[in-house]
This record gives structure tokens, sequence and C-alpha cells, in this order.
């Protein structure tokens, strides 16, 4: 019997690059079903020894086929099968799981603190809801009555009051979140030609939003306090606005706080030139001191409330807060998109904030998220780092002498991920040698630590290096 390596050959008349020549082979060898479900590919020095290339090349082709999601990689263990054949359903559901890749740090994006709390927590919840099989059947009945879903709603908004967001049920709809209703105001409150403005730098979902819905984007400058309110005014003197998009709670990506003054500037002039603000609430932690636009100017402005960051991404819930003719008509967006959420998902949501399990992780989470802001503040001293507890990010920006694309592949190289300035850019003026480091990815405190120690390393090594790009 040949050795399975063996069928791993790089062809003479080959004119890919080699390690593309080589994925190319293990893409076809896994397709043929010749490595399957799970197994484990050749360790790497041994493909290198048995190719004859150097060992950053079969790293390169296995990362590729990471990249074509064929195959996942274990810490210390080794590059698994991924791929499986559609419509083959002989596994359990834990094995169809596939464990993200842990041997990257990666703090581009702001998911889950406390996997281990907040897995207990939902597990909890839904232990309690399993008690209760006369319900369970009104929660997923597909009209759910009135007597769970006002509950349920009520639960809710009692939870977005004690977070400071002036809720009520009868200005409130429920989305799978913040996105999907920034997503339902773009299209329906707002037209093809309408002038809808940002910061330059913004929450990508919006632009993507836009893009997919034909709206454009016109951008305003922003600093330290938020979107430059003199700079609206400018354009404001030139040109209809009808619509403004903030994120005035730990800005994402730039971590500002929109200060009471400019909030109050920012509601005279909606006011006055009767634009829409869009009010995004997805980062916001419980009360600062500071109003919502919402409670400003309630008519004008819709507020967008997420529990993504509270209790799961993934349970997809949100709200939207909508007061007189935009209440009606995104009730009526509502029914003709999706009817409702799940009353199943509201009542998890409704359990974890009664037992108190919600405000425990919110809680913690504000714990961990201060640490993690004082860490970062401590190691990467002396460098330009924006950020306020308790947010979610952090906002580097780099020397002068550091491009980022290249700041970025060198952590990369060390397996750390930050999400670039570019990411965030809402127009084509050229983005700031900038990333975003997230305090909230779902790395364990000591690999956050460690990332950041990979960070400041590579920074100094920036000041003694000439390998890096000039610009
Ligand atoms: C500013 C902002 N808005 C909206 C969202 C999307 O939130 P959701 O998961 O509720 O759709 C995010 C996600 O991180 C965000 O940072």
């Amino acid at each position: 019997m040949t050795n399975k390596i063996e069928k791993i050959a790089i062809a003479p008349n080959n004119t890919y690059p080699i390690y593309m020549a080589v994925a190319n082979q293990f893409e076809e060898l896994i397709k043929n079903n010749e490595y399957i479900y799970n197994e484990r590919l050749p360790a790497l020095r041994l493909l290198a020894e048995h190719l004859g290339v150097a060992l950053d090349t079969v790293k390169k082709a296995y990362s590729e086929l990471e990249s074509r999601q064929l195959v996942y990689s274990r810490v210390g263990s080794g590059t698994y099968v991924k791929w499986r054949q559609a419509g083959n359903a002989d596994a359990t559901l834990s094995e169809t799981f596939i464990p993200p890749n842990s041997s990257t740090i990666d703090l581009s994006l702001n998911e889950q603190l406390l996997l281990n709390e907040r897995g207990t927590e939902l597990g909890n919840a839904m232990a309690r809801l399993a008690q209760q099989s006369a319900r369970l059947n009104l929660m997923t009945s597909y009209q759910a009555p009135e007597h769970i879903i006002q509950p349920q709603l009520d639960i809710i908004a009692r939870f977005m009051n004690d977070a400071g967001i002036p809720a009520t049920t009868g200005e409130m709809l429920l989305t799978s979140g913040a996105q999907q209703g920034l997503h339902l105001v773009l299209q329906y409150l707002l037209n093809q030609n309408d002038v809808i403005v940002t910061g330059k730098l913004a929450y990508p979902g919006i632009k993507q939003a836009a893009s997919m819905l034909g709206r454009t984007l016109t951008t305003v400058a922003q600093d330290a306090e938020g979107l430059d309110i003199s700079d609206l005014e400018t354009l404001l003197s030139k040109q209809t606005v009808n619509a403004v998009y903030i994120t005035p709670e730990y800005d994402n990506p730039t971590t500002a706080v929109m200060s009471l003054t400019r909030r109050e500037r920012l509601a005279k002039l909606a006011r006055e030139h009767n634009f829409l603000i869009i009010e995004d609430g997805a980062l916001h932690m419980p009360p600062n001191g500071l109003p919502s636009l919402y409670s400003m100017v309630p008519e004008q402005c819709i507020y967008l409330f997420s529990f993504s960051k509270i209790l799961a991404g993934g349970l997809r819930l949100g709200t939207l807060l909508a007061s007189g003719r935009n209440y009606r008509r995104m009730a009526v967006a509502q029914q003709s998109q999706y009817w409702m959420v799940s009353p199943f998902l509201t009542s998890l949501a409704s359990d974890m904030i009664l037992n108190g399990a919600a405000k425990r992780l919110l809680d913690k989470q504000t714990d961990e998220l201060q640490t993690r802001l004082q860490i970062s503040k401590d190691i990467l001293q002396g460098y330009s780092i924006s950020g306020s507890a308790p947010g979610y990010h952090l906002w580097l920006e780099l020397p002068q002498h550091i491009s980022t694309d290249s700041f970025i592949s060198t952590l990369k190289s060390h397996s750390v991920e930050v999400a670039p300035a570019k990411a965030f850019c809402m127009d084509n003026s050229p983005a700031p040698q900038a990333v975003r480091i997230s305090l909230a990815g779902s790395v364990s405190t000591e690999n956050f630590i460690r990332g950041l120690e990979i960070i400041k390393e590579c920074l100094e090594d920036s000041e003694q290096d000439g390998d890096w790009s000039i610009i």
C-alpha cells in the first residue's frame, strides 16, 4: 500500500506557485475522499521534506486549504479535514462543530468574552425552558399568542431601561440583531437618492447594507468626541441631509464617546433640518450619564439595540425603537419581511433577564473589559492608543514609518490578527495608518495578553529594523 503522502508531488509542468499546486492536490484528494472528514493531513515538516520545499511553502498551502474551508488546525496537534460530502449525515451534531482555529490570537473581531460562563448560563436557561413543556408549544407556535409575546417585550424593555435606554413596548420592535434594524431603516425609511451621513470611519455593516440597497453615504470628519458637528453644519449649508448615522457610545472603530454638547447640537440640527438620526446602540453599555439621542428627539430618531454583546451574537436578537409614524412604518416593514423574531429566542432571552443571568454576564463582562483596557494601556504605554472603559475595542494609531498593511502581515506571521483601518473607511479617502484591536475577542485573558505583547514587540522591532514599508 502506498503511503498517502506519496500522492502529493509537484508535476514537472506545474505552472502554479508551489503552495497553490500542493493545495490543489490536497483539495482533489479530499474531495475524492482519499482524505476523509477529521483525518489528519501529513505533518508540515514531513511534507516539506517529502516535496523538498521550504516549511513556509507547505504552511502556506495548508493556510490556503483553511481559507478554502477544507481543513482546520488544532494547536499543537496538526491540520485536519473539515470538508465532508454533502448529504453525509452519519455524524452526530456535536461532531459537526469544528473548533475555531485556536492557533491564532484573533483580536480582529468583537465577539464574546466569558465563553465558559456564557455557555453555562445559556445551558441553564435552556434547561429551565425545557421544564416548561406546555409553554414550549406556545413559544414555538407560528402565531405566538399575546400573553407570551407581551410579557417578553415588557421584560426586554425593562432590561433596556435599566441599561439607560428609554424603551417602551409601544415603540419597540424585535429584530435579528442591530444589523437587521439598520437594513430595515435604510430600506424603508430612506430612499435611493437620500443623503445619509456617517463619520469617515464607521461600522462596516452600514456600508454593506447601503451598498446592497443602492444608498450612498456622505462622510464628515470625526474626532475623539464623535462626529464633527461643525463639518456637518457646513454640509447642511450646502445641501439637504436625510439621515445621520452615529454610534455615540464607544464608537466602532474610533472608540469615541459623543459628548453631551455634541449630542445637544446634533439633536438641534436634526430638528432644524428635519433629518433622521440612526443611533446605533449595539455597543451600548449601562448608564454613563449621557442621554441617548432617541430620548432627545424621539420623533426623528431610530435607536438600534442588540443583545449580541450581552447574551450571545449567534442568538441574533436586537430591538429597534421608533416613535409615531416611523414606528408604524417599521412595524409594517417587519411584518412584510419576517413576521416576528422567534418567540422561542425571546423566551430564552427573557428567562436570562428574569433569572439575573443577563445582568451577571453583563457585570462580569464590564469588569473584564475594564481589566483588558487597563492591561492594554500598560502594555502599549507610549503608543498612540485610545479606548474608553467599558468599550469593546482599542484604536491604535501606528507610528508614522509603519504602513498598516505591513504591520498586519507581520502580526499575522506571528499568528495575531487585528483589523485594519481601511475595513472601516466609508469613502475613498486614504485610510489612516491605524488598526482596531478587539478587547472582546473570544480569546482567553492569557492569550489576550500574549497578543498585546506580540503587538508591542512588532512595534518595537519596527523602530530598529529598516524592514518596514515607509509611507
Ligand atoms: C456599531 C455596531 N453596530 C451593529 C453591529 C451589529 O450588531 P448585531 O450583531 O446586533 O447585528 C455591530 C457589531 O459588532 C457594531 O459594532
